[in-house]
Formats: C-alpha cells, structure tokens, sequence
C-alpha cells in the first residue's frame, strides 16, 4: 500500500494534480520533444502514443510511497487547463522514507520559473505531508538547467558519480543532490 490520494495543491501560478485521461496528448507531445528528452533516459524519442495514454491511465489510478514505483503527477496552468509538465516521486526500494524526485517540463514554459515553483512545492508535500526523512535527485552533469533548478530551490550537491551511467552510447558522469527533512524550512 501507499501513503495516500494526492489532492490537488495550489502555489501563485500553477497546480500539482493527478494525471487526466486528457493530458495524454500534451504529455506525449513534451515527453517525446528532442530537447526535453536530451538527459532523460533512453526511450523517450521513440515512446509511441499509445504508451502515453496506458501511462497516463496508470498514474491515475495510483498513489505515491510503493517502494520501487515512481509517482507522476501533473503541472497545470492555473486558470488555462493547460498540462505544462510533470514532476515525480521516486520512493525508493531499500527505505521506503527515503525517495528521489525528478521534473519536466514543455519547453513552451520552460525559463518562466514555473519548474522552481513546482518542484519547490513537491517538497513542502514531500516533507511536510509524506513526512519522507530525505529527498534526492540525480542529473548529467551536462544538464544545466536542472543543475540551477535544483540549487535555487536550495538542495545541496552531494556526489558527482564519474562515468557511471551508460546513456546513448556513452558512460556519463551525474550528480547526486540530496536535502534532509530537519533542513527544509
Ligand atoms: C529541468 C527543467 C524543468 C528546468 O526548467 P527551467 O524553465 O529552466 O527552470 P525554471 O522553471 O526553474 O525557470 C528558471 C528560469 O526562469 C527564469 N524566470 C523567469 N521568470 C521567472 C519567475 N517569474 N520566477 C522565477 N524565475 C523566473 C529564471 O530567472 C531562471 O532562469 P536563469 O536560471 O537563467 O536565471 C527543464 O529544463 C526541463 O524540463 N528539462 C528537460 C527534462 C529534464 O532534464 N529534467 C530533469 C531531469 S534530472
């Protein structure tokens, strides 16, 4: 079992809320975009629409803290409907309190922030409702964008792994971020 529903959660601009049958389309069109999918793990550029829509109907009906599963849930527009993105809960398979998060978005509203105040608020719910001991996030170190996301929103850098992360055709370095429950205020 899991730790609960997700209810929708509400920051200045955006909306955290369960996946939609309808996102399906938007999710499929960012997800499979080349720059989206540049650091994001093999598979993306080929993702078939269909998948999209099996994912998106899986993530509906699921719920964050089921070790070894990654919960997705949805970026909305405030005031437009618009599926602008996503972000993930990772809730790991050796603690169950401990988990790994991860975030995307459309390039559309890429450079507005809104990835900063998403994430920002996947925290305060990671810590302050899951009551999840710590968080981390793992990103190539090429991926400059997530780097400045992830330190503006004050996760410290723990690790840089050398080569240890077979990605298309090559090992590539990553960094560990990481940020404890007592820390985040
Ligand atoms: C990672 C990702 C979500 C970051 O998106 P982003 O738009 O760069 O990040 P933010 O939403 O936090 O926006 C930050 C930028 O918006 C700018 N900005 C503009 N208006 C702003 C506002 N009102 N408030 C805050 N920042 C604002 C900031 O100045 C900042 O730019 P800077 O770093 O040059 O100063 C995005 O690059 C992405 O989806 N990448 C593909 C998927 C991926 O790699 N995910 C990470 C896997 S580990």
């Amino acid at each position: 079992m899991g730790n609960k529903k997700f209810n929708n959660i509400e920051t200045g601009r955006i909306i955290l809320r369960p996946f939609k049958e309808s996102d399906a389309e938007a999710f499929f069109k960012y997800r499979t975009n080349p720059i989206v999918a540049l650091y994001q793990g093999e598979g993306w550029e080929n993702y078939k629409f269909e998948q999209a829509v099996e994912f998106v109907k899986q993530q509906m009906n699921f719920e964050p803290g089921i070790p070894d599963t990654w919960f997705q849930i949805a970026i909305e527009l405030k005031g437009t409907g618009k599926q602008i993105g996503d972000c993930g809960i990772h809730t790991l398979s050796h603690d169950v309190n401990q988990v790994e998060i991860g975030f995307t978005l459309d390039p559309t509203y890429q450079n507005k922030g809104f990835g900063r105040e998403a994430v920002r608020c996947l925290l305060e719910y990671i810590f302050n409702v899951l009551n999840k001991h710590r968080v981390i996030a793992v990103t190539d170190v090429r991926n400059k964008n997530s780097i400045k996301l992830l330190e503006s929103i004050g996760m410290r850098r723990e690790g840089h792994f050398l080569k240890n992360a077979w990605y298309k055709g090559e090992y590539t370095d990553e960094y560990l971020f990481a940020k404890l429950k007592e820390e985040w205020k």
